[in-house]
């Protein structure tokens, strides 16, 4: 195989690619991986009831949210440790991304400084944070963020604590050194326990996650921050309605690709109850599990306005660096268009609830 048709294929390639702890760290999951399985195996119980007869010679993928244009409304996840892909880690993925016409999430765990993807990207980036204990640091990173030019910040809160990757602990994973979470490396102490090797990764991180957040902590950060606060890794209408309720700009439907609690509900699954809570007031945008251009439309159906992929990401990466990245997103924007085509889609406004149903309805 000398080019990968589609992401499964892209997933083939790049486990060729990786040392065999570092496939495990970003294929792996929480548990037993009950809830990575649901994910895919969710879009795979939905048919899609498609219309024809409409004219769909030219159908378009474009997307806006928080008026920014972009060609797919298929982004990065955040997602961390690049560099143990590629050398140039996150900026190669900033590059790939903005050659695809997407968005890209940085992680908080980025191996490459946030300024130095800011001054590579040549499209939108917005910050991903994890809200530290120490409310200083956390204060002076969002700074940093908003000086560098990201557009907005998301609150990942499905992490009191790390998840349990078995997998990771068996392989007894670890970075190498000279790879490091850069960017929270600003005092001697974090950089001694981030640099740790003998401890297993969820124990070096943990000083980063703080137990304690409440709602009270996203009103502080939207009243904070200068920008808009997108609330990631819920999975419930009434979170959903606290978090338009405490300032929230937007939210993930996410269960962190099955990496945090073992036994959540797949996102899609969950989707349109959390659309109908939402009403409208923000933008609802899901990841999890998304392989083909048609769990896109499906999600986009069901009321999502834009999707999130991570792992297909970092399968890019590994492949073929930036231009791997923008392959990834390219395959599934394609596949994208090529659905709407044939479901009688022209434009994204077009994908409405009524195209969707589980299997046997
Ligand atoms: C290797 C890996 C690292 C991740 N790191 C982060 C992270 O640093 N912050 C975060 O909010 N989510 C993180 N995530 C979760 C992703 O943002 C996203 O929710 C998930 O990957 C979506 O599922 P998918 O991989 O099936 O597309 C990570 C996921 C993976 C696979």
């Amino acid at each position: 195989m000398s080019f990968p048709l589609n992401i499964e294929e892209t997933e083939v390639l790049a486990r060729g690619k990786l040392p065999r702890d570092v496939f495990g760290y970003y294929s792996g999951a929480a548990w037993d991986a009950q809830t990575l399985r649901e994910n895919r195996e969710a879009y795979q119980r939905l048919r899609i009831h498609y219309h024809v007869l409409r004219d769909v010679s030219r159908c378009s993928t474009e997307c806006e949210i928080f008026g920014e244009k972009l060609s797919t409304p298929v982004f990065a996840a955040p997602t961390a440790f690049h560099r143990l892909a590629d050398a140039e880690g996150e900026v190669a993925t900033a590059r790939g991304v903005a050659a695809a016409g997407s968005l890209m999430t940085l992680s908080s765990l980025s191996t490459c400084r946030l300024e130095d993807v800011a001054a590579a990207a040549k499209g939108p980036l917005w910050f991903q944070l994890y809200i530290n204990k120490d409310r200083g640091f956390t204060r002076d990173l969002v700074q940093r963020a908003v000086r560098a030019g990201y557009k907005a910040l998301v609150v990942t809160c499905d992490t009191p604590r790390w998840g349990v990757r078995e997998t990771d602990l068996r392989n007894g994973f670890h970075l190498p050194p000279g790879i490091e979470p850069v960017n929270l490396m600003a005092s001697d102490t974090r950089s001694q326990s981030l640099s740790h090797q003998g401890a297993g990764l969820g124990d070096t991180m943990s000083w980063m996650l703080d137990p304690t957040l409440t709602w009270k902590d996203i009103a502080w950060l939207a009243g904070e921050a200068n920008l808009p606060v997108l609330v990631k890794g819920l999975c419930r209408p009434d979170d959903a309605v606290l978090a338009v309720e405490h300032g929230a700009a937007g939210v993930v439907v996410s269960n962190h690709g099955g990496r945090q609690l073992d036994g959540a509900p797949a996102t899609i699954e969950v989707l349109p109850q959390i659309v109908e809570a939402v009403g409208g007031r923000l933008p609802v945008v899901i990841d999890g599990g998304i392989r083909r251009g048609t769990d896109v439309l499906k999600a986009l159906a069901l009321g999502a306005c834009a999707v999130q992929v991570g792992r297909p990401v970092l399968w890019g990466l590994a492949v073929g660096g930036a231009d791997g990245v923008t392959t990834a997103l390219e395959i599934l924007r394609h596949e994208l268009e090529h659905a709407m085509a044939l479901a009688g889609c022209s434009t994204l406004a077009d994908l409405t609830p009524d195209l969707v149903r589980p299997g046997g309805q």
